[in-house]
């Protein structure tokens, strides 16, 4: 099976406080994004890695046959979708994989990509821990059964014409997902949840950028 990822990696927002969006902070010595890059570049599985980034940083990115950049768009969904446009579809399976998550497992990822080619579509979460309540403004409105709730991590896989057909179908009905999980769902597909790992997580404050420091310094002490 073909296997292309998809990075998307063109936000500017900065949780941080700082000028620098965070994936492109330094994680031991070189920008959080590349951990990533290099982690999938290096993976026998994958044939393809594009990256969205923002069209001012193209310039400054070197092009390869297996690592390749593109310009994103608007949003995260539409950065995704030009990446998979630009890929073309020669593609069986695409992973789509949150820049700012450098501790995935290569066991986990090789698993949904199998999971994906049986079933169409699989994703890694963990169970929720917390009671998570429907808010309106600082008022409870509903809590639904934590037993039903799963936190989705990345990297996602799909089989390439269940994602071209979600991120296209949400562009026309005006729908921005925060995953591409909840769109492949929405329009009908069947998206198995395989277990995900806490070391897996999102780097999203000061402090988690702090955790993965110490991560990188024990691996390599
Ligand atoms: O801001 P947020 O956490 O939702 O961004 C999620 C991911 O999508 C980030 O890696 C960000 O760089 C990326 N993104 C993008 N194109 C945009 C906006 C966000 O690739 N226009």
């Amino acid at each position: 099976m073909s296997v292309l990822v998809i990075i998307p990696a063109a936000g500017s927002g900065s949780r941080f406080g700082g000028e620098i969006p965070k994936q492109f902070l330094p994680l031991a010595g070189k920008p959080l994004l590349l951990h990533s890059v290099e982690r999938f570049f290096l993976d026998e599985r994958v044939d393809q890695v594009i990256v969205a980034v923002a069209e001012a940083l193209l310039a400054n990115t070197k092009q390869t046959e297996r690592a390749r950049f593109v310009a994103g768009g608007a949003t995260r969904q539409q950065s995704v979708l030009r990446a998979l446009e630009a890929a073309g579809d020669g593609f069986e399976l695409v992973a789509v994989h949150d820049a700012v998550r450098p501790f995935f497992a290569t066991g986990t990822f090789h698993a949904l990509l199998d999971a994906a080619h049986e079933s169409g579509a699989a994703i890694p979460a963990l169970p929720v821990n917390d009671t998570i309540h429907i808010t309106r403004g600082d008022i409870i409105e509903a809590t639904p059964d934590r037993a039903l709730l799963a936190a989705a991590q990345t990297p996602q896989v799909f089989r390439y014409d269940i994602l071209r057909e979600a991120l296209e179908r949400a562009v026309a009905d005006g729908i921005e997902g925060t995953d591409e999980a909840a769109l492949a769902t929405r329009y009908g597909h069947t998206v198995r949840v395989l277990p995900g790992d806490p070391m897996n997580f999102k780097i999203t404050h000061a402090a988690d950028m702090e955790r993965a420091e110490k991560i990188m310094a024990e691996a390599t002490a």
